[in-house]
């Protein structure tokens, strides 16, 4: 065991996303973390990371795990070079890197100190930080990050540069255990292939939440947010899917039996109402439809109770390979009815144009461009990361 989350219970003002959850991480698993925007994925990869103690169970770790994970948020780091950021974050880095630096200077000869200083330089041979330079800038090179970048501040990043620079401050690291968010959002095929390239034969564990397929197929375990619970399904996504398609076509079938039963005693409760109104026994004996009545609406209550609406959701793929009567079922249920409008008439009336733009910072990203987009048309800007797509759509 590396991780272990038991009786976890989580709530952010008045939501709560788990009650009671517990999850367990093994050496050399990777696990797919998956579930509804909101559902609270990147909460629980924080409880995992020891970044968020505001929960009530207990987080208990295999002794010297060292963890490493993602971040999405970068506050006030915008001056700071990509080369120092990802060096400061590598694990126990910043504070060799000091004692090695500064000791010299002040320890003379307190025998405590030299020997801090010692264990310190001991340590960062071990962790192989001498060459971590150099391994930043040849991983940084993998993703095709311009020279310049990695020397110039972190803020001058395009969000899908921002993404793998965060992976290489993981990959990097050495930990144990990954923990990644969202990796591939934003990113390009080429980086992305990388990062499948290098999950696909990570040695340390690793936790990665995604929506991404192509990344999911490589996990050998995946793990559902759902109903304040996390549910573990082993194997990969197409795995997932079928477990799925099974357990969701069987959740509908116990709804459906259960809205049946509910209609019954609706009607039960009915007559038993009429027999209790329409009873003439004497006044010294209960009356028997009473009684009657009272089962029947605990049953009801307790029943309603019970049976909210679960979330069903089959994928096309699988349910495109199950009977026409699960699929009827299904279509009756389904959390989410999806449809796009087709073949709507639009008038071609023009909403911009622009004409020889070309923008950059110190020169220009792109050679002249001219675009039309009429009303209802529909634009993809499709390039590598950093070639300017979001500057080309940053209002002006
Ligand atoms: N600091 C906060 N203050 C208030 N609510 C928060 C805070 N952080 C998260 N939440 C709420 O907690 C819930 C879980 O958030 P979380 O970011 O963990 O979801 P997620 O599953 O990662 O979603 P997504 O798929 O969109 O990334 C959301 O409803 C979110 O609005
Ligand atoms: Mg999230």
């Amino acid at each position: 065991m590396l991780l272990n989350l038991q009786n976890i219970t989580k709530t952010i003002g008045i939501k709560t996303l788990y009650t009671g959850l517990d999850l367990t991480i093994q050496p050399g698993e990777r696990v797919g973390l998956i579930g509804r925007n909101g559902i609270g994925k990147t909460t629980l990869l924080g409880i995992m990371a020891g970044t968020d103690h505001d929960y009530a169970g207990s987080v208990d770790s295999r002794r010297g795990l060292i963890i490493a994970s993602t971040t999405q948020e970068h506050h006030g780091i915008a001056d700071k070079p990509v080369l120092e950021y990802i060096l400061e974050n590598l694990p126990d880095y910043a504070r060799l890197k000091h004692i090695i630096d500064t000791y010299p200077l002040e320890m003379g000869d307190d025998m405590a100190k030299i020997s801090i200083y010692s264990d310190a330089l001991t340590r960062f041979g071990e962790m192989g930080y001498y060459d971590a330079e150099a391994d930043v800038r040849a991983e940084l090179a993998i993703f095709q990050l311009p020279p310049e970048r990695i020397d110039g501040p972190f803020g001058h990043l395009s969000g899908g540069q921002k993404r793998f620079v965060e992976l290489v401050k993981v990959t990097l690291s050495d930990a144990d255990l990954a923990l990644i968010d969202e990796p591939t959002n934003h990113m390009d095929y080429v980086a992305k292939q990388i990062f499948i390239d290098w999950l696909k034969k990570s040695k340390q564990s690793v936790v990665v939440v995604t929506h991404d397929r192509d990344v999911l197929v490589h996990v050998n375990r995946i793990v559902e947010i759902k109903a304040r619970e996390v549910l573990s399904f082993p194997g990969n996504y197409d795995a997932y899917l079928r477990q799925n398609g099974a357990a969701t076509a069987k959740a509908i079938d116990s709804y459906e039996n259960a809205q049946k039963r509910l209609v019954k005693l609706e009607k039960a409760i009915r007559d038993a109402k009429a027999g209790k109104a329409g009873w003439s026994g004497t006044a010294d004996k209960t009356n028997p439809f009473m009684l009657l009545e009272k089962r029947l609406s605990k049953e009801r209550d307790e029943l309603q109770d019970t049976m909210t609406k679960p979330d069903f959701w089959i994928d096309q793929e699988t349910l495109d390979q199950q009977q026409d009567k699960v699929v009827a079922k299904y279509d009756k249920y389904k959390a989410r009815n999806i449809r796009l409008r087709t073949g709507g008439e639009h008038r071609a009336r023009s909403l911009f144009a622009i004409e020889d733009i070309s923008l950059g910072y110190k020169s220009a990203l792109f050679e002249p461009v001219n675009l039309d987009l009429a009303v209802g048309e529909r634009l993809q800007i499709k390039g590598r990361n950093g070639l300017g797509k979001s500057t080309l759509v940053k209002p002006c």
